[in-house]
């Protein structure tokens, strides 16, 4: 507790990172990424909603959001001087950025996660995975930092470097300040936020969320991975899930920008995240547009996923 009257003193991320001794290029990259998340912000509130007359890898037509978004942030990642390789979700190609040769990192990322949820003002945002090196192929176990920002009344950063999880809030300043170490998740319980149409879930996921709902917890879902996630990982209790589905196995979420970033996030808080079969953090990436399913939150919900799809599929 400070003193009665006097405001606590504000730690910025930058401060954050020195004071955890994070190597200085990281922290460049992590600062750099902060600070493109304030153009995307700005973007988000006033930009134009329409659609770009493009569309990505996945065949979704792209909205003048997320080329704008994508662009703000692969600028601010070539020129940071500290970036050899990256890869968006918005792009169908690994980008080599290094110039002079002095980037030590490969970063994915999804610029603008969700994006078809601005238009009625719901809760978007930006996931980002970095790799020391140059190989963006790897299981995710390999990542050093992963984050994300979330756009919704307030901006929310959330990043870890292997060593816990820290959330930052946005001030009227435009700074990230430090709002708290996230603490661990609880073993299990209380909400869900399943993903997918749940009649075509096979038994297993189907049994899964029947024994949720018998156990009390309550449904919460947005249909932003972002803001869904953060909800289960900052109430430190609960599970998202996008399953496989039937006439989709793999389900929908990407393995290199959505699920990599969120898994070590969350077993940095504690929790775990699976593909129904092995930890989303051990996965090889076959392709960079790799889908996996998704069952992430608390470990023993993720263990009874596991365990129901291992019996029922
Ligand atoms: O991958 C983008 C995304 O919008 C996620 O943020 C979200 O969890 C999911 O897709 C929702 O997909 P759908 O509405 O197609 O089930």
């Amino acid at each position: 507790m400070g003193e009665p009257g006097k405001t606590p003193m504000q730690i910025d991320l930058r401060r954050h990172l020195r004071e955890k001794e994070i190597d200085r290029d990281l922290t460049r990259l992590i600062c750099e990424i902060a600070d493109a998340s304030k153009y995307i912000v700005n973007s988000i509130r006033t930009g134009d909603l329409g659609v770009a007359g493009t569309s990505n890898l996945y065949g979704e037509e792209q909205l003048a959001l997320d080329v704008l978004s994508d662009r703000i942030l692969r600028k601010r990642l070539t020129y940071s001087g500290v970036v050899n390789t990256i890869v968006s979700e918005e792009t169908d190609e690994i980008i080599k950025v290094d110039s002079n040769g002095s980037g030590r990192f490969a970063v994915a990322y999804d610029p603008l996660d969700g994006s078809s949820l601005v238009d009625v003002n719901l809760a978007v945002g930006t996931i980002v995975s970095i790799f020391e090196g140059d190989d963006i192929m790897q299981p995710g176990r390999k990542q050093i930092a992963a984050l994300y920002v979330l756009y919704g009344p307030r901006t929310t950063l959330v990043y870890t470097s292997g060593d816990g999880v820290y959330e930052f809030n946005m001030n009227h300043l435009m700074e990230y300040t430090l709002t708290q170490k996230v603490s661990l998740l609880a073993e299990s319980g209380g909400i869900y936020s399943p993903g997918g149409q749940r009649n075509l879930y096979s038994k297993g996921v189907e049994a899964l969320v029947s024994k949720l709902e018998e156990e009390g917890s309550k449904l919460r879902y947005s249909g932003g991975l972002v803001p869904d996630f953060n909800q289960i990982l900052l109430k430190g209790k609960g599970m998202f899930l996008y399953p496989h589905l039937k006439g989709k196995p793999q389900g929908k979420l990407r393995l290199l920008y959505e699920l990599n970033p969120m898994a070590f996030i969350m077993e940095q808080a504690g929790g775990a995240a699976s593909n129904g079969k092995i930890p989303i953090l051990d996965v090889q990436p076959e392709s960079i547009d790799q889908t996996e399913p998704l069952f992430i939150g608390c470990r023993k919900e993720v263990e009874l996923a596991e365990r129901l799809i291992a019996e029922l599929g």
